[in-house]
């Protein structure tokens, strides 16, 4: 038996799913890594660069408020002073770059150098002279306020200019430098600490969604397993112990048991169908080859031998007939053309099927009160059951003093309800669902030499579930059989016209035969 093609189940092994899941854990990892590497660089850029002017900004103002108490009636004076100042802060690389520029006294710094154009030194290119000088007029150039100049040997330098009014009226330019280089210190040994810390993380993170998705895949692969078996025809491999309660993964097994239990019901249903239905045909068909071949035997069988078994075949034919359009008609029941609904004026349907019914048979035939209104409901169908339902009843009762009743209901929620009840022997207790199943007599109908083949009740479910109905055996208040058949799709009519059929209750009807009630 095959369930489906075996490359769908091949493609179930997930042996691509550990290391996806890995890669995407990685990739999600490295993204968040690098957005938190640029933030903390660039925070601590800035956090730096901010604390560097706030220091610049002190020691211009330290600067300036030292010329302002100086006694320093003139420019001379006031460039001494400010050579006094700034020499006492010497410059590195770590500390700060002081100047002062006095007008007509020159430039006062603990970094002369940075200032004078010189001569080539010894050894110093003129290239390098050049760029010396280049840099000595940006620094005395500067703009007021904070800017950021790159100096031969010093490297990145942050710088604050101010113009300050010292006494006499005399305008200084002061200024202040810190190097950057701090900074970019700083910002190296964030980038060497992350890279650092984000190949430690990758690498453990890479490594847990390796674990996780073997742990994932794990009932995964047993679930592709048990698929390759069942498409090798064995259904019996069920999936256990895939994680706790309430897991996905869990849900899925169990649905997938689920199945495969349904599937397995379903497939020994169809058997014992092929099987019951194989065995009611070939009883019929042994009997007629039986008496054909007792008919062959004789050379010369007379006409009333050759009648009777006419006769008889003729029986057994029809049996089968009944048989293969009942079979016929179940299969049909699956399909979604099987019924043609329309709608039914229920009082005058139920009166006239009920007149046929009562024809078949010698019984205490009652009808009660039927309801009006309409019911959408396919009207053949309906009857085919009803008919099935009414034959049974005929077929357990007594002849002429059975009891066989019908009654209709409405129901809740738009339904009505067709109540058909005997006075014959009834339905066991445990035997009232059963009934139902195709093929299923109970023993007591087995013995009886008209025993039908048991598809009488299927068939009044199929209908039933084909309308979204119900059926359900129960007991009569006489003790014999009750079926209830309940549709939906039942609208009551308004008038209070008591139903056409209501008067033909109780009426006790004859006739001659019980046959063919389907
Ligand atoms: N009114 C009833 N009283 C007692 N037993 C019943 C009644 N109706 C049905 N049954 C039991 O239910 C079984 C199934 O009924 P169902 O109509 O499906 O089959 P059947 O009547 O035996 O055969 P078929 O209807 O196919 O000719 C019957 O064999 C009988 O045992
Ligand atoms: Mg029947």
């Amino acid at each position: 038996m095959r369930l489906g093609p075996r490359m769908a189940i091949g493609r179930l092994a997930p042996a691509g799913l550990r290391w996806r899941l890995a890669g995407w854990v990685a990739l999600v990892t490295l993204i968040c890594t690098g957005i938190t590497f640029v933030v903390v660089y660039r925070g601590t850029g800035t956090q730096l660069r901010h604390q560097i002017d706030r220091e610049l900004s002190g020691d211009a103002g330290e600067l300036a408020h030292n010329l302002s108490l100086a006694d320093a009636a003139t420019a001379a004076k006031l460039s001494r002073a400010a050579n006094r100042y700034i020499h006492d802060q010497p410059f590195s690389t770590s500390s700060t770059l002081l100047f002062a520029i006095v007008p007509g006294q020159g430039t006062s710094t603990n970094r002369p150098e940075l200032f004078t154009r010189k001569v080539p030194e010894r050894g110093e290119s003129s290239a390098d002279q050049t760029r010396e000088n280049a840099a000595a007029s940006r620094l005395l150039s500067a703009p007021m306020g904070y800017s950021t100049l790159s100096l031969p040997d010093v490297g990145e330098l942050r710088l604050l200019t101010r113009a300050v009014r010292v006494a006499g009226d005399q305008t200084v330019t002061i200024g202040a430098g810190e190097p950057l280089a701090a900074v970019a210190h700083a910002q190296s040994g964030v980038a060497q600490a992350f890279i650092l810390a984000g190949i430690l993380a990758l690498a453990g993170a890479i490594f847990a969604a390796y674990l996780v998705g073997v742990r994932v895949s794990r009932p995964l692969r047993r679930m592709a397993a048990v698929a390759a078996r069942v498409d090798a025809g064995d259904l019996h491999p069920r999936i256990h112990d895939v994680g706790a309660h309430g897991d996905e993964v869990k849900v899925l097994a169990d649905a997938f048991n689920h199945m495969l239990d349904r599937l397995t019901d379903a497939f020994a249903g169809q058997r014992a169908f092929v099987a019951d239905a194989s065995h009611e045909l070939r009883t019929p068909l042994t009997v007629i080859r039986g008496q054909l071949e007792v008919l062959a035997a004789q050379s010369d069988p007379s006409s009333a031998e050759v009648r009777r078994v006419e006769h008889l075949a003729k029986a057994e034919i029809a049996r089968i007939s009944r048989l293969v359009d009942d079979l016929l008609l179940l299969a049909k029941a699956e399909q979604t053309q099987f019924l043609r609904v329309e709608w039914i004026d229920l009082a005058a349907y139920v009166g006239e099927l009920w007149d046929g019914m009562s024809l078949l048979a010698v019984r205490r035939f009652e009808l009660g009160p039927v309801p009006s209104g309409a019911l959408r409901a396919d009207p053949d169908r309906l009857a085919q059951a009803l008919r099935n339902l009414v034959g049974n009843s005929i077929d357990h009762t007594i002849p002429e003093v059975g009891l066989v009743r019908m009654r209709v209901e409405q129901a809740p929620a738009e339904r009505v309800r067709f109540i058909v009840e005997d006075d014959g022997p009834g339905i066991p207790l445990d035997e009232r669902e059963r009934v139902f199943h195709r093929f299923h007599r109970t023993d007591a109908a087995r013995d009886r030499a008209t025993s039908g083949t048991g598809l009488g009740l299927a068939i009044v479910r199929a209908i039933a579930d084909a309308h979204g109905g119900t059926v359900k055996a129960g007991e009569s208040p006489e003790g014999g059989a009750r079926i209830e058949l309940e549709l939906p799709g039942f609208t009551p009519a308004f008038d209070d016209e008591p139903a056409a059929a209501e008067q033909a209750a109780a009426v006790p009807v004859t006739a001659q035969t019980v046959e063919g009630t389907r």
